[in-house]
């Protein structure tokens, strides 16, 4: 047979002289990812022929699920296709695992890397490479993780027409401008995958599937390109993940999320590798220490995401449920080994894999996350940029976070912050008001909380150096006022901010020469710590007589040294306008009598 002749290069794929393993393997894990609403729901609905992005609420995807595709399923769907390039399957299905598109899917680590052997990216051909999109891509590619991108919503091309159940010959029988229209937008996410460091094509010229990234257009709606997709998921698998997929002797998985459900908790969690018994005793990764606990009852997601069925054992790639007694302290995100004869050494090999992970500086932020897979990528984050974190946690920031964060306040105040990915702030804080100047950031945006702590860090700094700048002398401009209430001893009178702020203990000079320190500052009969722009306060001078050296309508500015008239002048970006141009004045006045004043 000549496969040349075919459309398809799935000969590249299935090679008839492909060496079978006659081990058992087990389904790839495929992870779908991609930017919010891209259709990631729609497209597993079209292989799963089912409705759930219909259903979903405000059709967003909340949390990570699972699916699995035994594949008889794909055989039966995918018959033409199958037959006519003569391609025969030996993976025993997938396992499809849906995310979120409004988080990272970061969550979904397995020992040593990322649990998905597989990812389809999904881009709306429409829309391109977006926010989400770049970020699945940083982490696919950070973890080395083999991908296809489903071009999808093609249906939705102006113009576009269903006109052969063929993907290729339905593309080129499209109208000039249709296809003109089609070829502009895939050139152009070809040009942003470039941009990655991707060579990609439309997978029907790709001629080597090692160097190239295939694009598949396809629709979640109307369902074409979908056949073209599941061959292409099995060929991958079968040409270059086969070694990967043979089941080991070890139990591993990973925690998804522990569910509530009639006042029972559940465990849901993938086993990716070995079998998963009855009774098994588990040893679960903790934050700080390991959690030993037995299978009590399991469960395995039945095909296509139509539930669960009860199960004495399952086999890699599993998704299922379990109940253990420990499971309001089990996190997730977190792996978990099925423990033999050596529970201590079970326990070390797994806490080592959060240790290596998770290691904290003595002080810090706080940072919180929904997993610990999030957790960790949220740390790398901040750790390239140099933050220390001295405190983590899986789940919503509590009381005892933002407590704990307070007692940063007066040590650093940078370090006041907790940072929530993910997560929500528990409703107890919201009601406490202690806690108030501790910065409680969260986001589900991996990329845009960074975004929001770095602004705020710079914020912040400002604000610490400000502080600083104020244990200075700040520069201000009195006028003197009418109202006097004491003479002298201390001379006590009203007096204009007409600009910078006003304190006690600052020196004030008149003309240039050396007038007194304010001795207080007061404000409808009460002392206040400072005075700014436009207020009219009293203050007392203990050395001048009013009416002798201070009269009326005279002007006063704070007298600064010159040590600090350059500190000001080196923080000007710290300074409003205002008080940048009495420093420009004070410079003047002081010029007059030594001309190399404060150079
Ligand atoms: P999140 O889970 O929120 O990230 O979204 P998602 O990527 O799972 O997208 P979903 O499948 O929920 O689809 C989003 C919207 O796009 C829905 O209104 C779908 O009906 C629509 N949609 C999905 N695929 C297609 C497609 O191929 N063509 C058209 N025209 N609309 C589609
Ligand atoms: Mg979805």
């Amino acid at each position: 047979m000549n496969w040349h002749l075919y459309p398809y290069p799935f000969h590249k794929l299935f090679n008839p002289l492909f060496l079978y393993f006659s081990m058992a393997v087990r389904q790839p894990i495929i992870c779908v990812v991609g930017h919010v609403d891209h259709g990631k729901t729609s497209i597993l609905d079209r292989i799963r022929s089912t409705a759930i992005a219909a259903k979903e609420a405000g059709g967003i995807t909340q949390k990570i699920s699972f699916t699995t595709f035994p594949i008889s399923i794909l055989e039966e769907k995918c018959e033409p296709l199958l037959e006519s390039f003569k391609i025969k399957i030996d993976i025993p299905g997938f396992l499809f695992i849906d995310t979120p598109g409004h988080a990272a899917f970061t969550n979904l680590r397995k020992r040593g890397g990322a649990l998905a052997d597989l990812a389809i990216l999904v881009i709306d051909i429409n829309e391109g490479v977006m926010p989400q999109t770049a970020e699945s891509i940083e982490i696919l590619k950070a973890n080395k993780t083999p991908f296809i991108v489903a071009l999808n919503k093609i249906d939705a091309i102006s113009g576009w027409r269903r006109v052969s159940e063929n993907l290729k010959e339905n593309i080129d029988k499209q109208s000039s401008h249709v296809k003109k229209d089609f070829d502009t937008k895939l050139y152009r996410i070809v040009g942003a995958l470039s941009s990655y460091g991707f060579d990609s094509d439309i997978f029907t010229r790709i001629s080597d599937f090692t160097k190239q990234l295939a694009l598949i257009p396809c629709s979640g709606k109307t369902g074409e390109g979908i056949s073209e997709l599941l061959v292409m998921l099995a060929g991958l698998s079968q040409r270059f993940l086969k070694g990967k997929l043979i089941i080991g002797k070890e139990t591993k998985g990973t925690v998804l999320e522990i569910k509530k459900e009639k006042d029972m908790l559940y465990v849901e969690a993938i086993v990716y590798d070995g079998h998963l018994n009855q009774s098994d005793t588990l040893v679960v990764a903790g934050l700080e220490k390991p959690i030993i606990t037995k299978v009590r009852a399991l469960f395995e997601a039945l095909p296509l995401s139509k539930g669960f069925k009860p199960a004495k054992s399952v086999t890699a790639s599993a998704g299922i449920r379990m109940q253990v007694p420990d499971a309001s302290q089990i996190l997730s995100g977190m792996p978990f080994i099925v423990a033999k004869e050596n529970i201590k050494k079970a326990e070390l090999e797994i806490q080592r894999e959060v240790s290596e992970a998770i290691h904290l500086d003595r002080e810090g932020i706080i940072a919180k996350a929904d997993s610990l897979g999030s957790l960790e990528a949220l740390l790398i984050l901040l750790r390239k940029q140099g933050i220390k974190v001295s405190r983590v946690g899986i789940g919503s920031i509590t009381k005892s976070d933002a407590i704990s964060a307070s007692a940063s306040l007066e040590t650093d105040p940078l370090n006041a912050i907790v940072l929530g990915f993910n997560v929500e702030i528990s409703d107890e804080i919201k009601e406490a008001k202690k806690e108030e100047k501790v910065k409680l950031l969260t986001n589900d945006v991996i990329y845009k909380l960074i975004e929001d702590f770095g602004a705020w860090r710079i914020e912040k700094q400002q604000d610490v150096a400000r502080k600083k700048l104020e244990s200075l002398t700040m520069p201000c401009r009195l006028k003197v006022l009418r109202f006097m209430f004491r003479q002298s001893k201390p001379a006590i009178f009203g007096v204009k901010v007409e600009a910078g702020i006003l304190k006690p203990e600052i020196p004030l000079m008149k003309e240039g020469k050396h007038i007194d320190k304010v001795k207080a500052v007061q404000s409808e009969g009460k002392s206040v710590k400072e005075a700014k722009k436009g207020q009219e306060v009293a203050i007392s001078l203990p050395n001048v007589t009013y009416g002798r050296q201070i009269k009326e309508h005279d002007m006063l500015f704070s007298e600064l040294s010159e040590y600090e008239f350059r500190a000001l002048k080196e923080n000007k970006k710290l300074l409003s306008d205002d008080e940048l141009k009495i420093l420009r004045e004070i410079a003047e006045i002081k010029r007059k009598e030594k001309s190399t004043w404060g150079l």
